[in-house]
């Protein structure tokens, strides 16, 4: 089992996530490998979709809603913040307004119009979502790791069918705030005719955007996806329906990583408080089933450490853990 070796054979793979439930560890892994791609020379970004997100956290320092922000050489966190983009959303909703119809200001019937759209819950995953868009087809990354959301909303990124789905509603929304705009502002303005081609345009950038975002994220050649589980039955039986999740939707795979393992060395020492020993054996039990469930695709056994993992230095610790000393 290596991890490594997923990364060393398929070189393409430059779109890397890990799933699974909250707290099992999916920022730190994608935290520690992009330091491992990182030292090895890779451009990498790392960026938060989680609007609680942690990135901030881990490398200590504050990165929210900053861009893309150096950690250290070749590696560039981010984290999207939403909040923001639904405002520059607005602001463009505005000018195309001002610009079409020729208002000095835009008239507060509309205004209000704008904001009660942007406080549906829908549009700050759409806000998210047109970002996470707009980085990857910026190309300016040998590898971009998603520190994902719980299992569901992975879902919601990765497959095409809702993927698709999002777009889609995402379209017809606009046709018909449109059509809504387009009536308010011909009773309010002379110059009511309604430029189709500006429209035609925004609804090309939405389809070009659909194939780009839909053709990565799906793409067996360009994604890993790996699933990050502990050994314990709840969780065990959790990654089992998610994996037939996946084959449903047909998202490609790479592999399970195996989390928090109490080394078996510790053990070995004697004197453990009685806990930790029987949370062993009981490890121990589910580490065989995870073996005989998934076999080779389980690439790497992390053990627990003895703090939680935050700053360049625990990082790197936590990249011996997963990749050893092997490189790409
Ligand atoms: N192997 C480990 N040993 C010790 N602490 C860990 C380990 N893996 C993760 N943690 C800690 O567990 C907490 C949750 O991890 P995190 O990566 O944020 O999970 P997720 O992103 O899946 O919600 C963090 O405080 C992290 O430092
Ligand atoms: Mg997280």
């Amino acid at each position: 089992m290596s991890l490594a070796k997923v990364f060393r054979e398929n070189p393409n793979r430059r779109y890397i996530m890990f799933g699974g439930k909250g707290g099992l560890g999916k920022t730190t892994f994608s935290a520690a490998t992009a330091y491992w791609l990182a030292k090895q020379g890779k451009r990498v970004l790392v960026f938060s979709v989680d609007p609680q997100a942690s990135l901030s956290d881990i490398f200590k320092q504050d990165i929210f809603g900053k861009g893309a922000v150096e950690i250290m050489p070749n590696l560039y966190a981010q984290e999207i913040d939403a909040d923001q983009h639904i405002r520059e959303y607005q602001d463009q909703i505005r000018k195309k307004i001002l610009d079409m119809y020729g208002f000095d200001k835009i008239p507060d019937e509309i205004e209000s119009y704008i904001q009660a759209a942007s406080a549906e819950p829908a549009m700050e995953e759409s806000a998210i979502f047109d970002q996470v868009v707009d980085i990857v087809v910026a190309g300016e990354y040998d590898y971009y790791i998603y520190d994902l959301v719980p299992l569901g909303h992975a879902l919601y990124y990765l497959s095409m069918a809702s993927v698709y789905d999002q777009w889609i509603s995402k379209i017809t929304k606009l046709r018909e705030e449109m059509r809504e705009y387009e009536q308010m502002a011909a009773r309010l303005s002379r110059k009511s005719e309604l430029q189709e081609d500006e429209i035609l345009r925004e609804l090309q950038d939405i389809r070009y955007r659909i194939s780009t975002s839909s053709s990565i994220l799906t793409d067996r050649e360009k994604t890993a996806f790996f699933f990050v589980l502990v050994p314990e039955e709840m969780i065990l039986i959790d990654t089992q329906n998610a994996a037939s999740l996946f084959r449903k939707y047909d998202v490609p795979l790479s592999g399970y990583i195996v989390n928090r393992v109490i080394p078996d060395e510790l053990i070995e020492k004697g004197n453990i408080p009685s806990y930790l020993r029987n949370r062993h054996t009981m490890q121990k039990k589910y580490l065989q089933k995870i073996d005989e469930l998934f076999g080779q695709d389980v690439l790497a056994r992390v053990e627990e450490m003895e703090r939680d993992i935050a700053g360049l230095p625990m990082i790197e610790k936590m990249a011996q853990a997963m990749f050893g000393e092997e490189t790409l």
